[in-house]
């Protein structure tokens, strides 16, 4: 099949082309570089399976593709932050772009939801019947609301010209190739460790997260695509960890002289997040494979590549 992987060259978007290459399909990775890297796709060039567009989805395109995982969005708040009225128009005008590509060519649609349309969430863990409870006026709004009309207008062009869709809810995922500096939970604990700095806490760190291995997600994606499953469905890892618990493991495995601080905690940061992923166990025979410890063992040994190169 020829497959378009949009915002392929981020962090979930190349480990899910490096599968599909090895599948053997023909693939297309259209990013703008605005979080994404060549060098997590670069080990594809000059094959003749392999297409680089550097393309904003903002702005129309027409390609013919059989299917589409629409990934591109900057994921972290550092950078979804950043500038916040370009991550809305990335979300609806570049979704919109996207669903427009895959209604003329007839393909199959995946878009890279995530488990911010639950907001800070009132019922534990989430379900995809859960509406969530998201704040549309505050500074993770941009994001939240803007993935929240990106699943709203992918069932419309399901209801509408009878696309075929699939709504995967990503939860928190880690792994080799994220950015030193987005600022997300896993990779700050990682860097700061690495660099002899005090691991930072927002908050008392009794907050929970979930953290699901790229190469669990990546699967759980494909397996989704190929299923008959129009409905969303929670991709995740259902173990969680107090922020205080994953620092503490951080540190014990790449710098135990480390220090822990705590600093204030952001507005509306979740206090807890866990998914329902009984959906994805039933309809996909999919379940998160990779123990936490694992799964940082070998992202530490990719950071530790990067920042110190041994
Ligand atoms: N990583 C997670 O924990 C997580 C959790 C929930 C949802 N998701 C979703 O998964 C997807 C991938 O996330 P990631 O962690 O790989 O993030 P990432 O920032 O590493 O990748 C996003 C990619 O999209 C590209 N991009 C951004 N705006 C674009 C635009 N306007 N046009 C073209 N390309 C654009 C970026 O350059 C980057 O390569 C995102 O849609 C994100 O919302 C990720």
């Amino acid at each position: 099949m020829r497959i378009l992987v949009t915002g392929g060259a981020g962090f979930i978007g190349s480990h899910l082309i490096d599968r599909l290459m090895h599948q053997g399909h023909e693939v297309i990775c259209l990013d703008n570089f605005y979080t994404g890297d060549k060098r997590n796709i670069s080990h594809w060039f000059g094959n003749n399976n392999f297409e680089l567009l550097r393309h904003d989805i903002t702005d129309p395109i027409k390609l013919e593709v059989d299917r589409v995982y629409h990934l591109a969005c900057p994921a972290s708040p550092v950078h979804y932050q950043a500038n916040p009225i370009k991550t809305i128009k990335t979300n609806v005008l570049g979704t919109m772009n996207m669903l427009g590509l895959a209604k003329r060519v007839k393909a199959r649609f995946l878009l890279a939801s995530t488990s911010e349309v639950y907001g800070d969430p009132l019922v534990h863990p989430q379900s995809e019947e859960y509406w969530g409870n998201v704040n549309c006026t505050g500074i993770r709004a941009n994001y939240d609301e803007g993935k929240r009309i990106a699943e709203t207008l992918t069932f419309d062009y399901l209801r509408q010209h009878n696309l075929d869709v699939r709504v995967a809810r990503i939860f928190n995922t880690y792994g080799e190739r994220m950015q030193e500096n987005d600022g997300r939970v896993v990779s700050n604990f990682i860097v700061q460790s690495l660099r002899g700095k005090p691991l930072t806490v927002y908050g008392d760190g009794s907050q929970t997260r979930s953290f699901c291995y790229v190469s669990d997600l990546v699967e759980g994606l494909m397996r989704l695509m190929d299923s008959d499953r129009t409905e969303p469905v929670n991709l995740g890892n259902p173990g969680e960890y107090t922020i205080l618990e994953l620092a503490t493991t951080i540190q014990k495995m790449v710098n135990p002289n480390s220090e822990v601080i705590f600093n204030p905690l952001p507005q509306d940061d979740p206090r807890r997040r866990q998914p329902d992923i009984t959906r994805a166990m039933q309809w996909l025979d999919w379940k998160p494979l990779v123990p936490l410890e694992e799964g940082l063992t070998r992202t530490i040994a990719d950071f530790r590549t990067r920042i110190i190169g041994n």
